[in-house]
């Protein structure tokens, strides 16, 4: 039952809480506001500025029209259903209050049995994301196992509470009864979700349920009465608040959305445009304050108004700023006011006024000087921390090694100052640009997300071990700089896309069968290089085809270690953290929160799927039993329809064994248990033997005299094999039997 509940991750459907936006969001809108329009409405006690209107017929913007509905005497302000409730629009600062949904699983004492309900929100149509910055995802519970399945990522978090349940208020410790995450970048989509082993049919009578939620965490305080009553899903109709950055155009840049100025929502004198998460967003300039999508709506702020601003003087408000003037008879030296003298005081005075300023300048001096020296100081601090030294000491004593320490300039000159423009992928972990350094070389350079304490020390280690990996299939480190707060990574750079780009995004593109056994033998075999060549092994941790780049002549190499460098090394008795990608995430690593090998042969059975079908391994448009992929084959090899998932363009009769063969290989890598999935290394031999029977044609002669030839299986490895006939079939799934 656990394992079903497990297989449908990512799948289940509880309720959606946005309805579809009525027409598809483009930046191409004009932004005035038709005569009978409110610029700022009101609904309730909450102020509505514009963009945002309560008046369907006044919407400019696709998802900013808000139902602002009084019924039996209250008055909510709501996108799409009335639980989808507003609860503060900021214009300053590009963010709204929404109410979220909890999700939480009890124990049912009438049934002796969990009983669940499961939160999802979908906001993919509008112009909002869920904030990193103000969000967290917030596990309750004495014995909970919670994730938080966005799109394309899933983070987890264990809470326990260690026999006693905990005795202090306050913050989420994470040592006891909660535990909080970071919410990833750009979220539009999550569904809170628990993992049924862990849960609370032993301790119902003190901890009766269990609970996961995004939310702002400013508005989280811990109680311990959230974990022995209800209060924490009941004192707002099981929803917390969340805050979502909002954008003008969602998916727009600040460039993009300059080009066409009838469009560019920037209308007022004195604002500017600036690039959030979810688009483009407009703000007043330094010193003025107000609504920049209006014309005139920056006005200037009043600095004057704020109480003795000016300590001695008079307080005179410009554009923009303010100064200081003293009164009459008066003159600022420094920053008080102080009585002219008469005249024959006058040469002392000025030799007062230029000490002060040689003063000055020689105060700004040091001043720029010391900055300068914190500035170095900071960059060997960081050096260190990412294991700097580690790295100088380990490349000193193994000379030659071809593994560049950059400086954060040339990284800077060789990506633009990491312009959005020369983005070529986004990970979980951070974002990769395109760089061309000094020497016209080409590289991909990656910007990690921010890390906590211990993984930077484990950073430095981990790179050494990759800068030595020197395989034809892995991309190579060729670098990286480490005197930044966060790490960056210098990889050459591979220029034509990933394996999930060719198989899925030009569909008119024939893919020969030996073309994608070449492929998936590559990448299993790169793989296999990872599993052996350290100790202990280097896990991938996150393979999928969007992981698998190919260079000119379609040659295999994977890439994208985020997962494996940074995952958590230790079991961390209390929390820890699980993150893969929908439709290749192991289940057994989501249960037992153990990565292993065998985890990255499941995502590996998944790849050859997709190499397979030409299907995606995660359809979210998809119907409910159609999402997942691996779901969707496992079903077909059950029933014996093996053929109605395949290509077409590879299927034909010629084939077909062969197909069997990698489809049988597939179901193998995909075993619920990891101890049954086959070692990287044998699928890596397996298909390299599945290769060499597919380059050589033979005709159908005499089984038995095949079977006599091959009677020992090191032959079937030599690829000798170019007379004869063949039933391959039991040959090399025996083959690969005896290599277990
Ligand atoms: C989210 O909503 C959009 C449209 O509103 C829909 O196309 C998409 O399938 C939904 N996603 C999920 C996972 O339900
Ligand atoms: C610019 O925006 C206006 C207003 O929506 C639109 O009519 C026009 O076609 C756009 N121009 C270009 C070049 O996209
Ligand atoms: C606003 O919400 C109310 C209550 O759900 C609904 O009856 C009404 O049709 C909505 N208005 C619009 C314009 O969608
Ligand atoms: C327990 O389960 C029963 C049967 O499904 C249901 O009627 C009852 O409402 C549940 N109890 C609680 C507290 O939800
Ligand atoms: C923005 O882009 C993302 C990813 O490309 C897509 O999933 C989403 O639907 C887009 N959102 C809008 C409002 O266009
Ligand atoms: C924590 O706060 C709740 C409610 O505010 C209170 O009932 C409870 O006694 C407090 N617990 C402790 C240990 O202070
Ligand atoms: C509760 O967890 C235990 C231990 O993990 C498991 O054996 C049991 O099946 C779970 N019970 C339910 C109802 O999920
Ligand atoms: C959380 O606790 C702190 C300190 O006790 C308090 O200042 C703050 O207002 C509380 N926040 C909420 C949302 O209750
Ligand atoms: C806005 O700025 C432009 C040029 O900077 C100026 O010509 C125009 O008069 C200004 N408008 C207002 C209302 O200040």
């Amino acid at each position: 039952m656990e394992l079903s509940r497990l297989l449908l991750l990512c799948l289940v459907t509880v309720w959606v809480l946005a309805p579809p936006a009525a027409a598809p969001t483009t930046a191409d809108v004009p932004v005035s506001l038709s005569p009978g329009c409110a610029r700022n409405a009101r609904c309730g006690g909450i102020d509505v500025p514009y963009p945002f209107v309560i008046d369907e017929q006044c919407e400019i913007r696709p998802g900013f029209y808000l139902n602002c509905t009084t019924e039996g005497g209250t008055t909510t302000l709501f996108r799409g259903h009335p639980n989808f409730e507003v609860t503060k629009i900021s214009v300053q600062d590009n963010k709204v209050w929404f109410k979220t949904y909890i999700s939480r699983q009890c124990y049912n004492e009438s049934t002796k049995d969990m009983m669940y309900n499961d939160a999802m929100l979908n906001i993919t149509n509008l112009p909002y994301v869920l904030s990193a910055d103000d969000n967290k995802i917030i596990v309750l519970g004495c014995n909970s196992l919670a994730y938080m399945l966005s799109n394309t990522y899933a983070v987890g978090c264990l809470s326990t509470c260690k026999d006693t349940i905990p005795k202090v208020n306050g913050s989420c410790s994470g040592k006891a009864g909660c535990c909080q995450m970071d919410l990833p970048r750009g979220v539009r989509y999550y569904h809170g979700y628990f993992n049924p082993l862990y849960n609370t049919t032993q301790i119902w009578r003190t901890n009766p349920c269990n609970y996961v939620t995004v939310m702002e965490s400013a508005a989280f305080n811990f109680s311990t009465t959230y974990l022995t009553s209800s209060v924490f899903y009941d004192r707002d109709q099981r929803r917390t608040p969340v805050v979502m950055e909002w954008s003008i155009a969602p998916n727009t840049t600040c460039e993009e959305a300059k080009i066409n100025q009838t469009s560019y929502a920037c209308v007022s004198n004195n604002s500017y445009c600036s690039t959030n998460d979810a688009g483009y967003v407009c703000k007043c300039s330094d010193g003025y304050q107000g609504n920049p999508y209006i014309i005139d709506g920056c006005t200037d702020i009043n600095e004057c108004i704020v109480p003795n601003r000016c300590p001695a003087g008079n307080c005179i408000n410009t554009l923009g700023s303010f100064t200081c003037l003293c009164p009459r008879g008066q003159s600022m030296i420094g920053d008080v006011c102080m009585k002219n003298q008469k005249s024959t005081w006058m040469a002392p005075v000025v030799g007062a006024s230029i000490g002060v300023v040689v003063l000055v300048v020689a105060v700004t001096c040091a001043y720029l000087i010391l900055e300068r020296r914190k500035l170095q100081h900071i960059k060997q601090k960081y050096f260190r921390q990412h294991g700097g030294l580690l790295l100088f000491q380990e490349m000193k004593s193994q000379q030659g090694l071809p593994f560049e320490i950059f400086s954060e300039e040339a990284l800077q000159q060789a990506t633009d100052g990491f312009a959005e423009q020369q983005v070529i992928g986004h990970g979980g972990h951070g974002k990769v640009y395109k760089g061309v350094m000094k020497d016209d070389m080409e590289v991909a350079v990656k910007r990690c997300m921010t890390i906590d304490e211990q993984q930077k020390k484990e950073f430095g280690k981990e790179m050494i071990i990759l800068s030595q990996i020197n395989h034809r299939n892995i991309v190579k480190l060729l670098g990286c700089c480490l005197e930044v707060e966060v790490p960056i990574l210098v990889y050459e750079f591979i220029p034509n896309g990933t394996l999930f780009h060719l198989i899925h995004d030009n569909r008119s593109r024939h893919i020969s069968l030996d073309t994608r056994l070449r492929i998936a033998y590559e990448s299993a075999d790169a793989l296999a290089y990872l599993h052996s060549c350290a100790s202990p092994p280097i896990l991938h941790g996150d393979v999928k085809s969007t992981n698998i780049l190919l260079n000119g002549d379609l040659t295999a190499k994977i890439c994208d270690f985020g997962a494996s460098i940074l995952a958590p090394s230790d079991e961390s008795q209390f929390v820890t953290l699980v993150q893969g990608t929908c439709g290749y995430l192991d289940p057994e690593y989501m249960q037992t929160w153990q990565l292993t090998d065998k985890s990255d042969v499941y995502s590996f059975g998944v790849v050859l799927l997709e190499l397979l079908t030409r299907k995606k391994a995660f359809n979210l448009q998809g119907p409910e039993h159609e999402k997942s992929l691996s779901m969707v084959f496992l079903c077909a090899m059950k029933e014996n329809k093996l053929e109605d998932i395949l290509d077409d363009e590879i299927k034909n009769s010629e084939n077909l064994e062969i197909l069997e063969e990698i489809a049988e290989l597939a179901r193998q890598c995909l075993e619920m248990c990891g101890a049954n999935r086959p070692s990287m290394k044998e699928v890596a031999d397996k298909l390299d033997r599945l290769r060499k029977v597919l380059q050589n044609p033979w005709a159908h002669k005499d089984p038995e005299e095949w079977d006599n030839l091959l009677g020992e299986s090191s032959l079937v490895n030599s690829g000798a094999l170019s007379t004869g006939n063949f039933s391959i079939t039991k040959r090399v799934a025996m083959g690969l039997e005896s290599g277990r």
